[in-house]
């Protein structure tokens, strides 16, 4: 995806005009770098959503998730000496997993789980640090509009809400079962995602020329929502077969071990939502109605070529995403796979929301391309 870096950031808001003699005034500069300012804080906020995603995925893949038993957000250092750790571990083997499955496991192995949860959790501190400061700093000074600020503070409740959801969600794996509810995680992986391309949505959209927003046709309005459904299921289904391991329920790809749909989803009640063939093989049809889709988008923007570059965009990063997805399956989901798998599904996501964005989809066309009553896409 190609951030443009600047679809002219000349805009007081968006849907906006300056005249020639208003954009010259020096309190226009200032307005200008202000809105330079908070895009790039709102890249730097997305950047490390990104970042966490695959921390997360490090977490949970090397088992080490379950390892901080309570929820403590006020917390920034680890143990600090032998006692401190002795208590840490007597916590940690308090708890199902620690009592269950990884009773074996002495304070060396207990303290690498730990450092991967630790510095997952540290990491949601700092993102929540990154995005308040320069929030307070930015309402303080009163540049931005209104609606702008109203933005940013609702993507700290975000951050925030995140936050409470991650704690909810580890608590399903310390009641009885050594495990999270797939649900759950689900419900923490979404919102990630939901959040990081809020970011992106409002970076571009604020840095676009309102006047060049094209007005999409009903068909491109139609096909791109399609894409974003589909592509918000394909990551919370995504977050259902890792919740569930159901990735190594089938080591073959295309087929189901020879078959194209599993024995799970042919009988007469599947369950769809349980069932680990299920879930993986709802992820692989999902799969394969974006590419249809995206392929949709390629055909309805031919003659839009910066449209076009981004729809092919899109295409192009889920053939990457279905070959990790191979990958990740044939070779039984080794970390480094699975979490290249969810940085690529990432990037899928951020293109369409980009594609979305530039052809007037996401967010209302603006008011100067509906008067001038431009071409529809
Ligand atoms: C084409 C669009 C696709 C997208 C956007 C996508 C996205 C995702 C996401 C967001 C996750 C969750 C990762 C996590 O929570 O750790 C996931 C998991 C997974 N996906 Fe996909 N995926 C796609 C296609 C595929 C395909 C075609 C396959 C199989 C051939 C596949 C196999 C898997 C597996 C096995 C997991 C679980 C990995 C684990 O246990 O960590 N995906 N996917």
């Amino acid at each position: 995806m190609e951030l443009v870096k600047d679809d002219l950031p000349i805009a007081r808001d968006a849907g906006t005009e300056l005249s020639g003699f208003e954009s010259r005034l020096p309190e226009h500069d200032a307005d200008a770098r202000e809105l330079r300012f908070a895009r790039r804080w709102l890249v730097v906020i997305y950047a490390m959503i990104l970042g966490m995603v695959a921390l997360g995925g490090v977490t949970r893949l090397t088992g080490s998730g379950l390892s901080m038993v309570a929820w403590e957000p006020t917390r920034v250092l680890p143990p600090l000496n032998e006692t401190e750790w002795a208590e840490e571990l007597a916590r940690y083997r308090s708890s199902p997993q620690g009592r269950e499955s990884n009773a074996w496991m002495e304070l060396d192995d207990f303290r690498r789980i730990f450092a991967w949860e630790y510095a997952h959790r540290l990491a949601g501190r700092l993102l929540g640090v990154v995005t308040f400061v320069p929030l307070l700093v930015l309402t303080w000074r009163r540049r931005l509009p209104r609606g702008k600020l109203g933005a940013g503070w609702a993507l700290l409740a975000l951050g925030g809400l995140q936050g409470a959801l991650g704690w909810w969600m580890v608590k399903s794996g310390l009641v009885d079962q050594p495990e999270v509810d797939h649900f759950r995680l689900a419900a923490h992986l979404a919102l990630a995602f939901f959040a990081a391309h809020v970011a992106l949505f409002l970076a571009i959209r604020w840095g676009a020329n309102a006047a060049a927003t094209p007005n999409p046709s009903r068909g491109l309005r139609v096909s791109t929502w399609v894409a974003l459904v589909f592509v918000c299921a394909q990551v919370v289904w995504g977050a259902l077969v890792a919740g569930k391991r159901a990735g190594l329920s089938a080591p073959t790809f295309p087929d189901f071990f020879g078959r194209y749909a599993p024995s799970a989803v042919l009988g007469d009640a599947p369950r769809w939502l349980e069932d680990p063939l299920a879930l993986h093989y709802v992820h692989r049809v999902i799969a394969l109605a974006l590419v249809a889709n995206a392929t949709a988008l390629v055909a309805q923007t031919w003659s839009t070529p910066r449209l076009r570059r981004s729809a092919l965009g899109v295409l192009a990063a889920l053939f990457v995403q279905i070959g990790v997805g191979a990958w990740v399956v044939l070779a039984y989901v080794p970390t480094g796979a699975a979490v290249l798998h969810q940085v690529v599904g990432f990037g899928v996501v951020s293109h369409l929301v980009a594609f979305a964005t530039r052809a007037g989809v996401l967010g209302r066309p603006s008011s100067v391309a509906r008067t001038r009553g431009e071409p529809a896409m």
